[in-house]
């Protein structure tokens, strides 16, 4: 067996981030769906700037930083109640429908999530789902003081679980992590949920793009830095076989 541990990122990979519309929208009905990309995209280059500035501050900050920009830029109010009810939407999120039943299949390896999260925003996530009684370790990256793709947080795998990088198959759907974890060694499979046939086909000339193709556009296509996965699927549903043929 060669493939001892398998490592998932978990938001966008396991949970489905686009499950915070819910309460986006709720909170500013018709703002839902730009308020959701912008504050993904924003959360995400903030773990990067924080990074690159050493500034580090954990992913709740980063979280709240980035929601803060989105109200700020829509001249929404910035109520706390409200602010608290979406931020809370981040430790319920949705787990792709096909996630428990992928873990179950796969119960002979070490299982495991590595995820920019602080460690109680994982925690929490990780308990109200179910999750806790099926991973082995839920790492966040919080000890290291920088976020993904920097080498120092896929390190980590090997720390907490002892399971060398060649032994380890890493899954993520964030194109931006699949780079990172292959720069730095580990065997990854990337969870193509959006394939360039359909952003191609999505695309009108000359009609206006919607907030979630951009986001679609800038966070889901893989990019082209020279590290390409090793693995590409569709679905979390797909990778037991995968496994199986490895
Ligand atoms: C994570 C980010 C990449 O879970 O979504 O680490």
């Amino acid at each position: 067996m060669t493939i001892k541990a398998i490592v998932f990122d978990a938001y966008g990979t396991l949970y489905d981030i686009q499950s915070v519309a819910s309460a986006t929208d709720e909170a500013f009905p018709g703002y839902g769906d730009l308020i959701t990309q912008i504050w993904r995209i924003k959360q995400l280059e903030y773990t990067w700037q924080r990074t690159a500035m050493g500034r580090y501050e954990d992913f709740s900050v980063v979280t709240r930083e980035s929601l803060a920009y989105c109200l700020k830029l829509l001249g929404l109010k910035n109520e706390p109640a409200t602010f608290e009810r979406i931020m809370d939407k981040y430790v319920h999120l949705a787990l792709y429908p096909d996630a428990k039943a992928m873990l179950a299949a796969l119960k002979d390896r070490k299982l495991a999530i590595l995820s920019n999260g602080s460690t109680d925003m994982l925690n929490a996530l990780v308990k109200n789902t179910g999750l806790d009684t099926i991973l082995d370790a839920t790492i966040s990256i919080d000890s290291e003081r920088v976020f993904k793709p920097s080498p120092k947080t896929y390190a980590l795998i090997e720390k907490y679980l002892g399971v060398k990088p060649a032994e380890v198959l890493f899954i993520s759907s964030n194109p931006f992590d699949v780079c990172g974890a292959k720069a730095f060694g580990l065997k990854v499979a990337w969870i193509e949920r959006v394939t360039e046939e359909a952003m191609a086909s999505e695309y009108k000339p000359g009609q206006p793009v919607t907030p979630l193709f951009m986001f679609k556009a800038l966070r889901t296509q893989m990019d082209t830095l020279g590290h390409e996965p090793d693995y590409r699927i569709r679905a979390l549903s797909e990778l037991p076989a995968l496994v199986a043929s490895i």
